[in-house]
């Protein structure tokens, strides 16, 4: 068996905190080491869509942990349909700052199994494009590519302007994956945890992490 590495998981200000924390959940569940950094405009969404304040810089993952479980137990996840939160959280969690570059992230030389920016503004989307690095977030994507390592992008803006398309071919060109926020229809969702969950078991796909979130196409109930 391969050795895991860690995996690092960033979220920025595009409407979808759900679909970050689901991802979270499912990999601290998988046992996996992440590093989770977060933009400020990442926080502003959680308060608008979730009325919750997202870990601060260098909370652990019990820290983690207990976010994730106090917005899954929520009426509204509940109304989403997530039920029970019964998975249990066995990975571990760094939480560097935004401008935190001498972070692991930062580094070429530390080596990861790669990098998911979910949810991904269209803002970050044109700073990984263009290779900003001035924050974290933009640095650790910039590595990712140039140590040709998998950068997943997950997008979510509606519609679709010229500039963001051509961002969108200059990250692929560059190597990374443009894993946009649409979920399908064909797995017959009952419920917006349906919908979530085959976005972020999409996500999971691309890292190669085992998941249960959906019903595989042909595959037998
Ligand atoms: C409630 C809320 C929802 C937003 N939704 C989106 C969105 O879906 N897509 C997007 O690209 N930007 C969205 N934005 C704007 C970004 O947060 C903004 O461009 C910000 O500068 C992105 O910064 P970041 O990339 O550092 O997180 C939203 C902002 C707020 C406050």
């Amino acid at each position: 068996m391969t050795q895991q590495r860690d995996i690092v998981v960033a979220m920025t200000g595009a409407s979808g905190t759900m679909y970050a924390l689901r991802l979270v959940q499912t990999l601290l569940a998988a046992n996996r080491s992440l590093h989770l950094i977060v933009s400020d405009a990442a926080r502003q969404v959680a308060v608008q869509e979730h009325d919750t304040d997202l870990p601060r810089t260098g909370a652990d993952a019990d820290g983690w942990a207990s976010a994730v479980r106090a917005v899954m137990a929520s009426e509204r996840a509940r109304e989403w349909g997530f039920g029970e939160n019964s998975l249990e959280l066995k990975g571990s969690v760094q939480t560097p700052g935004l401008k935190d570059f001498s972070s692991g992230a930062a580094s070429g030389s530390y080596l990861t199994d790669g990098m998911v920016i979910c949810p991904c503004s269209l803002g970050t989307l044109a700073a990984v494009s263009s290779g900003q690095s001035s924050n974290l977030i933009h640095r650790a994507a910039d590595v990712h590519l140039k140590e040709r390592r998998k950068l997943i992008l997950v997008p979510r803006e509606t519609p679709l302007g010229l500039i963001a398309l051509e961002n969108m071919t200059r990250v692929t060109q560059a190597g990374a994956v443009v894993l946009p926020a649409m979920p399908g229809f064909y797995h017959q969702p009952r419920s917006i945890a349906d919908l979530v969950d085959f976005v972020t078991g999409r996500i999971c796909d691309q890292l190669s992490v085992p998941h249960t979130l959906f019903q595989r196409w042909s595959e037998p109930e």
